[in-house]
């Protein structure tokens, strides 16, 4: 299949333009705006490859984006482009709305007009895969799993913005018969994540011998799904995934933020034992305002139907990313230097009033 792959300089959307090139026969359009969280550095593995071309647009301009799906043809989006990180919607939730919402409404838009012009066969084949979070279905007390029945209840202006995204999405499927599968799932963590979120800000920060922010009294818990097997999980949906149906992905390793950073911290004792112990750098922050206490995904429809699973423990894959963080300085040291250096993202400022 040609497939667009928005927001490929992302996180995950790398590592899925990474695994899609690598493993499969299928060609890629990665299409990115490059905001602040894209990193063309991520993809230096496969930049030359003859299955993978790169892009720079914004999805919220319908015009760009509708010459690039008359000149690629696709024959399947997987959607990951959004504003990603809590924190920084809660200072600002504009980029928030525009991108993952009205985004989103216009991909959906292009999409449909681009597959008006396809005979039947071609339309029916197309794929669009939208990628969200747990974090749409809102907080889990200390028991229970988010099914793919569970209601959505987002409480931050991020899960809301992708709570709308899933909406239109699914509007679009039942409304304009739009081949959409929707897939929400668990943090991730691993290779190439922006220095923001919470494993490699508190990598780096261990490293760099500065104290390690934990919100509240550390106890919220998250289910940490490793980025590959996240990739594998995404492209598995979309070959085999059915068109209407939702697909929830989790690693099955739920962990205390608390106890995320402790176990970093091990690894740093015997990866860097001179700055030993670094579980003394931990300091506990005032909370997120709306921190959301537990999310975990019972992911037995793909398990049981696409026959996925995670393939990484906690512990291996936390083991794989400590090493991968310490031998990459090159990838990370200039977004450390130039786009964000590790100050407290979160806090509340007085309402965006536009005109
Ligand atoms: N990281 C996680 O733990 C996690 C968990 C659940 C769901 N998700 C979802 O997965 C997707 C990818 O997350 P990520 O962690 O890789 O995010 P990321 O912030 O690392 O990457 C987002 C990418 O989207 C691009 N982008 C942003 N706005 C754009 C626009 N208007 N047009 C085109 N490109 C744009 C950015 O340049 C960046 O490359 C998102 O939709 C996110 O909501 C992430």
């Amino acid at each position: 299949m040609r497939i667009i792959v928005t927001g490929g300089a992302g996180f995950i959307g790398s590592a899925v333009c990474r695994h899609l090139v690598s493993n499969t026969n299928h060609a890629v359009l990665n299409v990115d705006k490059l905001t602040y969280a894209g990193t063309l550095t991520s993809l230096v593995a496969i930049e030359n490859a003859p299955n993978y071309r790169f892009v720079r647009a914004d999805i919220c301009d319908s015009t760009t984006i509708e010459r690039v799906f008359e000149t690629f043809a696709p024959q399947a989006v997987i959607h990951l482009a959004a504003e990603s990180h809590v924190d920084r919607s809660i200072t600002g939730s504009r980029d928030f709305v525009d991108t993952n919402v009205i985004g989103t409404y216009q991909l959906l838009e292009v999409t449909r007009g681009y597959l008006s012009k396809l005979p039947i066969d071609q339309r029916e084949a197309f794929r669009f895969l939208a990628v969200s979070t747990d974090e749409v279905y809102g907080s889990l007390g200390a028991q229970g799993l988010f099914t793919e029945e569970t209601p959505y209840d987002p409480s931050s202006p991020y899960s809301a913005s992708k709570a709308a995204s899933d909406h239109l999405a699914m509007a679009w499927q039942r409304t304009y018969d739009l081949p959409i599968i929707l897939s929400n799932c668990s943090n991730n963590y691993g290779p190439h994540q922006f220095p923001e979120k919470l494993i490699p800000l508190m990598i780096l920060n261990a490293l760099e011998g500065r104290s390690l922010p934990v919100y509240g009294d550390g106890s919220n818990v998250r289910d940490w799904l490793y980025v590959d097997d996240h990739a594998r999980a995404l492209v598995l949906v979309l070959e085999q995934g059915q068109v209407g149906r939702k697909y929830n992905i989790g690693g099955r390793n739920e962990r205390s933020n608390i106890d995320v950073v402790k176990r970093i911290c091990l690894l740093m004792d015997q990866l860097r034992p001179e700055q030993a112990p670094h579980a003394r750098l931990i300091t506990y922050v005032t909370d997120r305002p709306g921190h959301d206490y537990r999310y975990a995904i019972d992911a037995g429809r793909i398990e049981n139907e696409l026959g996925w699973r995670a393939e990484e423990t906690f512990e291996s894959g936390i083991d794989k990313t400590v090493r991968w963080y310490l031998d990459n300085s090159a990838w990370w040291q200039p977004l450390r230097n130039k786009v964000y250096g590790g100050e407290r993202l979160g806090t509340v400022r007085p309402p965006e009033v536009t005109s």
